[in-house]
């Protein structure tokens, strides 16, 4: 199979805003403690935090991460987690079953995030609590001292303010399962409040106001519309949330999932551009995508266990092991990003350890890279500049999600600062070869061309604690330049991330 993909120097998408490589931790099964800490392990450093995972994070190199939930933010309280260790409380997590020992709280997380290289994307409790305790954590978090919080927090240790900007209220506010689930006015309203206090408070924090948390809600996207229209002059991004499933679908069925997904950013950006044309406003509310991933490995499983269990602390839950083809499909979604960076500006990976992850552990043991890793760190760490827009040409398939899916995926960034061009490249096709020609124009001569590429001929393959590097990246041979730009011959179903140097 034959593929044309022409770049220009003047078709451009946008710049893309690096926090569209963040990722996600919450407290919730083994994210938290045994994930990032664990005192005990021989690699813990004098906080309790695992060195061999900070290492790991440090690879994707990921600009924000968002904490602490996710559902469980939805019923805690974050004063729970400061102060002397021994005098902190266990509580029940209402959202997932368990017992919270409150180890770890925001001094914890804060030193982590530090460690990491990331920064912090805190969410406030807008389920069981509201406007006040919000009011609480912002000024114990950013305020430098001369307040009740404030100084409670130099009492607790931390002297300077952390300066969190990017500030979450609440957390899928659309669930029925959601602590404090409400309408679309009464979340909206609240929401409007809380946030008209945080920016008397800082006007220059960032927002993020609840969107749908997946498209097939029943209020999908009514809700949008209404929260954006009580809330469009006080908040920034909207959230949206997706997981991507295979229950027994043919692979070309998953693959086109990111059609869906498309769609979905496309509909809420028509959403926020009603709302904003109603309101004659001149500002720009933009999308935070701040839960995605491929779920369903564990989920069914997980769901029966959870209903049965004693409210353990740090259970096993939600550790999907992902396979050879969740790498294509992570590709697939990262893409769909850099495409849409226009109205995308963060997008978080959900979760970062353990839990539906790219990392995993052995409680005083290993860690070690999922399958999903790679895709995620070439992104993230070749995917910053200018987000091109490309024309592909090439053969494409009906889906049950969308007619006219190519089979080449494709998203090309120009980093001007580095002179790259990188382009993330997918072939969806699971028996023929695929020979891609990037013809690029306007960015001057190509000098040399890359070719990573991410093939295994098993698309059940996973990496585990006792065959880790089952599934990892390998230098191809197969690319050359071509006029200015390259050719390159991938594999029938495999990731490439093709790199020329300018
Ligand atoms: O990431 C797992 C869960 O998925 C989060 O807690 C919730 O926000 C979403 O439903």
């Amino acid at each position: 199979m034959e593929a044309r993909v022409t770049a220009h120097a003047r078709y451009t998408i946008a710049d893309i805003d690096k926090r569209l490589y963040g990722s996600f931790l919450e407290h919730l099964g083994r994210a938290v403690y045994t994930g990032i800490y664990e005192p005990g392990h021989p690699t813990a450093d004098e906080n309790g935090m695992r060195r061999d995972v900070l290492d790991l994070v440090r690879g994707l190199d990921t600009p924000v991460c968002r904490y602490p939930g996710g559902n469980f933010v939805s019923a805690y309280n974050w004063e729970d987690g400061i102060g002397p260790k021994s005098e902190r409380p266990t509580r029940l997590d209402l959202a997932w079953r368990t017992a919270e020992s409150n180890q770890v709280g925001i001094h914890e997380f804060a030193d982590w995030a530090k460690a990491a290289g990331t920064e912090m994307m805190l969410a406030v409790n807008l389920g069981s609590r509201g406007l006040d305790d919000a009011r609480n954590f912002v000024e114990y978090v950013n305020h430098p001292g001369g307040s009740y919080w404030s100084d409670l927090r130099r009492k607790n240790g931390q002297a300077d303010p952390w300066n969190v900007k990017l500030w979450c209220l609440g957390n899928e506010m659309d669930g029925p399962w959601q602590v404090g689930h409400k309408t679309a006015v009464e979340y909206g309203h609240l929401a409007n409040e809380t946030a008209k206090a945080l920016r008397a408070f800082d006007d220059s924090l960032e927002l993020v106001v609840c969107g749908s948390s997946h498209s097939d809600m029943p209020t999908y996207p009514q809700w949008e519309a209404t929260v954006l229209e009580e809330t469009y002059d006080q908040v920034d991004y909207i959230s949206l949330h997706m997981y991507f499933e295979n229950y027994e679908k043919k692979t070309s069925e998953f693959l086109a999932l990111p059609e869906k997904l498309d769609r979905y950013i496309g509909t809420v950006g028509g959403v926020i551009d009603y709302v904003k044309a109603k309101k004659r406003s001149k500002k720009d509310v933009r999308i935070s995508f701040d839960e995605w991933n491929v779920w369903y490995h564990e989920r069914r499983s997980d769901s029966k266990r959870m209903k049965e269990w004693d409210w353990p602390h740090a259970p096993v839950l939600l550790e999907d092991v992902y396979n050879f083809e969740d790498v294509l499909q992570v590709g697939c979604i990262l893409n769909t990003f850099i495409r849409r960076a226009d109205v995308v500006r963060i997008a978080c990976i959900a979760q970062l350890v353990n839990v539906i992850a790219p990392i995993m552990t052995a409680p005083g043991g290993a860690a070690w890279r999922q399958t999903i890793y790679f895709p995620f760190q070439f992104a993230s760490n070749h995917g910053r500049g200018t987000a091109l827009r490309l024309d592909v040409d090439c053969a494409h398939y009906d889906a049950d999600i969308a007619a006219g899916v190519s089979y080449l995926d494709i998203a090309g960034v120009h980093d001007a600062d580095a002179g790259t061009l990188t382009f993330f490249a997918i072939n969806r096709h699971g028996e023929e070869a695929m020979t891609i020609d990037l013809c690029v124009e306007g960015f001057g001569k190509a000098k040399s061309v890359e070719h990573t590429l991410i093939k295994h001929d098993d698309l059940e393959a996973r990496n585990t604690k006792d065959a880790p590097e089952t599934v990892v990246p390998v230098k191809a041979n197969g690319a050359t330049i071509s006029g200015n730009g390259a050719q390159v011959t991938v594999p029938p179903y495999s990731y490439s991330m093709i790199r020329i140097t300018l």
